[in-house]
């Protein structure tokens, strides 16, 4: 079992080494030990289990991966059924140097830990089936009495759909283990509807008690207060102090949002958000069992790590460092390692489910369960309409509830949209010149910021498209949090709304990015998904603006590796994202028909074979977008606006297809890029028109060279 290399060849180093410790240990395993803490081989040993995977064509989970190296560094025996073993003469004299030198090191530094690391160790193999059976035990007391999964499926929309769906959150909230999952299923739900308990999931809850954000409370005050006041197209008023002073009273908070999963019919829509409450309970290392940890970060707002500070905790790294975890992944590695099969989510299931559009002949249903939940876990599920056969599927328990039996209690109004609410009432555009503006027969374009320029603008609009920033994606705008850039865009598009002539559109491109949000706390470690369509439909009502439609643009294929891993569990696995919304919003304008399918537009492709930008703007729309709202824009009468107008695709497209486009952009580099790019496409048009006409003048004309009698085929 133990490895093969020629001991005396380290003899003397071994022997240094073992005098630092008090215990009796072979150097066999004082090598495999050495190895192992320090990773010295980890790398190598990593390309070895690649080229293995190659060869014997086999996928390894991450549990496996680690089993493998287990065997190659003589810690246990092989454990892949039906699989001859990984050769592990790998190692060599040099490794073991290097891995004895790195401990030895580490020992300098912290004597206790590193060498009650080293004893641990040696016992952890003894340990490890009494630990999972121990923790199984914690998991099962600290999730007592509660759902690990909650499906609710929404009727038809009523006069009180919006109430109900918020009161069976209310109710069952307490009811969801935390960090588990709430899904929502909207089968021909409006947008409005989604969007409204989209939100009210994210801020419903309010903690008033969460440390880290209360010394930073006021600095986030004053932090919104500034920004608000130095933004000359709102009035800062008093009222407007107390709603920012109401929102950040305490930390609105719920559920997380994960992601919006849509059917290729877009008739089925299903919300999946995470709760993620505030929860301090300590809670044993998972590989010591002891409770000697230390809470040290919140890797997304609210969920709560802890590093593990037993000095002979056998999960020491090489310099004394505990391991770090939180309860979810703790329990997420346990299930893991009882292998259940149950857990193992279908191949099949997993193809159908790989982007977070599906075709609409799946089942969504088994998707959920296996994707969302763990063998054993209790699953509630709430419906009118469809109701289950079975109580029992993959061993998850199912408990089936009547939609229509949850009372309608009154909920109170979001902080978040009283806050909103104030601003926007408060938005008073003023004029501004452009610095640069250059105007043609068929189209202007205009350098500085769009909301003022906007406002002083001659050209009459008779429809407006656009993609804005995608908050901090870009390098070209940023903001210090979600607020504020919500605050810009509201203001924005406040100016677009007031120069709409009525009855027109505007089609509004945005996609859910994955990013931080930075409204109660900044931290590196709180990236989630961002759920800016939503929001966006939220700030644009709020206006004035109705929603009226929202084209799903599925952007193809994802180069994503998160689904190519080998860990085919629940909540490892999740759909990745593929589309972006194309929201279509009117002024006064009538219902538009569009096809409720999914529109499949390829990406532009912007990067060339040696990774180099070959357009020089980094999140440019296709032109068949832009043609989207070309049977809603009066082309006689007045012009197609683009307020972002970045590299000016909007205006290429309109020019091709005969509209009169305005557009503005203020970072001056994107500005000249537009002009270029305008230039050169209308250049190239008038060549290809001009070819054109040459032709059908030739074609027209009689050839010299022919006689009347020239027989023509
Ligand atoms: C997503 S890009 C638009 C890309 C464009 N659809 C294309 O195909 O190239 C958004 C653009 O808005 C510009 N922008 C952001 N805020 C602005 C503002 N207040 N006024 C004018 N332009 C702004 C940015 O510089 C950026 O070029």
């Amino acid at each position: 079992m133990l490895i093969s290399i020629n001991m005396e060849t380290c003899k003397k180093q071994l022997n240094d080494l073992k005098k630092n410790l008090d215990f009796v240990i072979s150097d066999e395993k004082l090598i495999s030990l050495a190895l192992d803490i320090s990773r010295a081989a980890d790398k190598k040993i990593t390309i070895h289990i690649n080229d293995f995977k190659l060869k014997y064509n086999i996928k390894l989970s991450a549990l496996q991966k680690n089993n493998v190296r287990d065997y190659i560094l003589g810690l246990d025996d092989w454990k892949i059924d039906g699989i001859l073993p990984i050769d592990k003469k790998i190692i060599d004299k040099n490794d073991v140097l290097l891995a004895i030198n790195l401990l030895e090191v580490g020992i300098k530094r912290n004597q206790a830990k590193v060498i009650g690391t080293i004893k641990s160790r040696l016992n952890k193999k003894d340990n490890e089936k009494e630990n999972i059976s121990n923790y199984l035990k914690i998991i099962e007391e600290y999730e007592k009495n509660k759902n690990q999964l909650l499906i609710i499926k929404v009727e038809p929309d009523e006069k009180n759909t919006i109430e109900r769906v918020r009161s069976i959150i209310d109710q069952e909230y307490a009811n969801l283990a935390n960090y588990h999952y709430l899904t929502i299923i909207f089968e021909n739900n409006s947008w409005q509807t989604i969007s409204e308990i989209a939100i009210y999931c994210e801020f419903f809850k309010q903690e008033m008690n969460f440390r880290v954000f209360n010394k930073k409370r006021i600095e986030k005050i004053n932090e919104l207060s500034e920004f608000i006041k130095n933004n000359k197209n709102i009035k800062h008023t008093k009222e407007i102090t107390n709603k920012i002073e109401d929102f950040f009273n305490g930390v609105s908070y719920g559920f997380q949002f994960n992601d919006l999963i849509i059917s290729d019919t877009d008739s089925t829509k299903i919300l999946v958000m995470q709760k993620i409450e505030l929860d301090e309970t300590i809670l044993p290392c998972p590989d010591c069992m002891q409770k000697n940890v230390r809470g040290n970060s919140y890797p997304s707002l609210l969920q709560r790590s802890f590093e593990c500070q037993n000095p002979s905790c056998p999960s020491r790294s090489k310099i004394g460092r505990g391991k770090r975890f939180d309860y979810f992944n703790v329990k997420r590695n346990t299930y893991l390692k009882i292998k259940d099969t149950n857990n193992l989510i279908n191949a099949d299931l997993l193809k159908a489910f790989r982007r977070d559009i599906f075709s609409n002949k799946n089942d969504y249903f088994d998707m959920l369960i296996q994707f969302f939940s763990w063998s054993g876990d209790k699953v509630k599920y709430i419906s009118d309409s469809k109701k289950l056969d079975t109580k029992q599927k993959h061993n998850r328990k199912i408990e089936f509830c009547r939609y229509s039996n949850y009372k309608i209690i009154k909920n109170n109004n979001l902080f978040l949209k009283s806050l909103f609410s104030e601003i926007i009432k408060n938005i008073n555009i003023k004029i501004e010149n452009p610095n640069t503006k250059i105007i043609e027969n068929n189209f202007s374009i205009y350098e500085g910021n769009s909301s003022n320029i906007l406002a002083g603008i001659k050209e009459k609009i008779s429809g407006a498209i656009t993609s804005p920033p995608y908050y901090n994606a870009r390098e070209y705008s940023q903001w210090p949090t979600m607020l504020c850039y919500l605050v810009d865009m509201a203001v924005n598009a406040k100016a677009v709304l007031e120069k709409m002539e009525s009855g027109t559109y505007y089609f509004y491109n945005i996609g859910d990015i994955v990013g931080q949000d930075n409204v109660f706390v900044s931290s590196h470690m709180s990236n989630r998904r961002l759920m800016l369509g939503f929001y966006t439909i939220m700030i644009f009502e709020m206006l004035g603006y109705e929603l009226l439609e929202n084209i799903i643009w599925d952007k193809g294929q994802v180069q994503s590796k998160r689904n190519s891993t080998e860990n085919i569990f629940p909540s490892y696995i999740k759909p990745i994202n593929c589309y972006e919304h194309v929201l279509i919003f009117g002024k006064n304008a009538s219902k538009v028909k569009i096809s409720k399918k999914v529109f499949m537009i390829d990406t532009v492709r912007k990067i060339n074979s040696k990774g180099e930008n070959m357009l020089g703007h980094t999140a440019p729309y296709p032109e068949q977008l832009v043609k989207l709202i070309f049977p809603y824009v009066n082309k006689d009468n007045g012009y197609l606006l683009d307020p972002y107008l970045g590299s000016g695709t909007t205006i290429i497209a309109g020019y091709k297809n005969g509209y009169k486009t305005v557009g503005i952009e203020y970072n001056e580099s994107y500005f000249k890029l537009a002009q270029k790019r305008i230039e050169s496409s209308i250049s190239f048009q008038q060549n290809i028109f001009s070819e054109q006409k040459e032709e059908q003048a030739e074609d027209s004309s009689p050839d010299p060279s022919s006689s009347a009698c020239d027989i023509r085929i």
